[in-house]
């Protein structure tokens, strides 16, 4: 087992950090962050696929700041968009599988359903746009390869919606939430947790590989909700835990909420293929959210004097 060697790109973001951990029991894990590694220079990504000679790459990289990249199009594209490919091609000289993770952002929201893997892309951001490019970018590599598409990502530590709600709720005694994108929060954990479960399934000695299952698969949390609904569920569960009240929670509009980057109304991804495919079920959005909150809570029984 200890013969398989994962790189993952994005050590230190949400999603590379659950995966370095969970990933431990599968063979010697390697994880590279930037600056150390710069998608914006390709050299620097060949160089450490080549050094680290991976049986798995993951790449958990991206330009993640949806906002900003309306106004750095450039940069996002090359990190989103250009570096994805480069990996594919690394990963494909090597014979090795690449594991990549896509957005449901790549989707305008306007179909009425969950969206399926085989649903057209039409991006209405530069951060969905160069998401989409990489998705690309992969698949005309070709090579084994598998791309998860996640959404709504948050989780114990990093930048997400639901610390900012936590740090908010103390700051204020009214909080205005959009009530009308619908999507699935999925933590960053249960990505690791599904990630390594199909995994376990493709490597060696247990493994047989992906033997044609290769291409995109969406990966998220059960059920569905509102980013309103999600922060009403999250502050009130955590409220008396972490010591705040829950302030006055008011839903709004997209309109009334004015942001550079435009998002989808529906972000729904159904995960039936990947449950077809690899037999991985995710939880709810909810239970996820209690496992992302008792470890928040504990974190800060800890940090509490005796
Ligand atoms: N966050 C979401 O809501 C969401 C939703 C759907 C899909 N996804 C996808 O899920 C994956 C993981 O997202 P995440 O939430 O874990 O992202 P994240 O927490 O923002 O982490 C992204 C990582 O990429 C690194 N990075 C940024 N610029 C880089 C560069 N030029 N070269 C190399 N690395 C660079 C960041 O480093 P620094 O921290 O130093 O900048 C960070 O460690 C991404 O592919 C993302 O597109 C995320």
């Amino acid at each position: 087992m200890q013969n398989n060697r994962i790189l993952i790109f994005g050590r230190i973001g949400q999603v590379g950090w659950e995966l370095r951990h969970k990933l431990a029991c599968l063979g010697q894990v390697t994880a590279v962050e930037y600056p150390g590694i710069d998608f914006s220079k390709p050299d620097s990504i060949r160089a450490a696929v080549r050094a680290a000679q991976p049986s798995i790459v993951i790449n958990a990289a991206a330009y993640t700041a949806v906002d900003r990249a309306e106004s750095e199009p450039e940069l996002a594209m090359a990190i989103n968009g250009t570096a994805p490919g480069v990996i594919a091609e690394e990963a494909k000289r090597l014979g090795s599988l690449l594991v990549h993770f896509s957005t449901d952002y790549v989707f305008d929201g306007t179909k009425l359903g969950a969206y399926l893997e085989t649903d057209a892309p039409n991006p209405i951001n530069v951060y969905g746009k160069t998401k989409l490019a990489g998705d690309k970018a992969i698949q005309a590599v070709g090579g084994e390869f598998l791309i998860l598409r996640t959404s709504w990502v948050y989780g114990a530590r990093g930048s997400n919606f639901l610390l900012t709600m936590l740090r908010l709720a103390r700051e204020r005694s009214e909080l205005q939430i959009v009530d009308d994108q619908f999507g699935a929060p999925t933590s960053s954990e249960c990505i690791a947790q599904a990630t390594a479960a199909i995994l376990a399934q493709l490597l060696p000695p247990a493994g047989v590989g992906l033997d044609g299952r290769n291409g995109i698969y969406n990966l998220t949390c059960t059920g569905e909700t509102s980013w309103f609904g999600f922060a009403r569920v999250l502050l009130t569960q955590s409220a008396a835990t972490f010591g705040f009240t829950v302030p006055n929670l008011v839903p709004i509009d997209t309109r009334d909420y004015p942001r550079p980057a435009k998002r989808p109304a529906n972000s729904r991804l159904s995960c039936q293929r990947l449950a077809e495919t690899f037999g991985v079920m995710m939880p709810s959005w909810q239970n996820a959210l209690s496992l992302v909150l008792e470890t928040l809570a504990e974190g800060a029984s800890r940090e509490k004097p005796r």
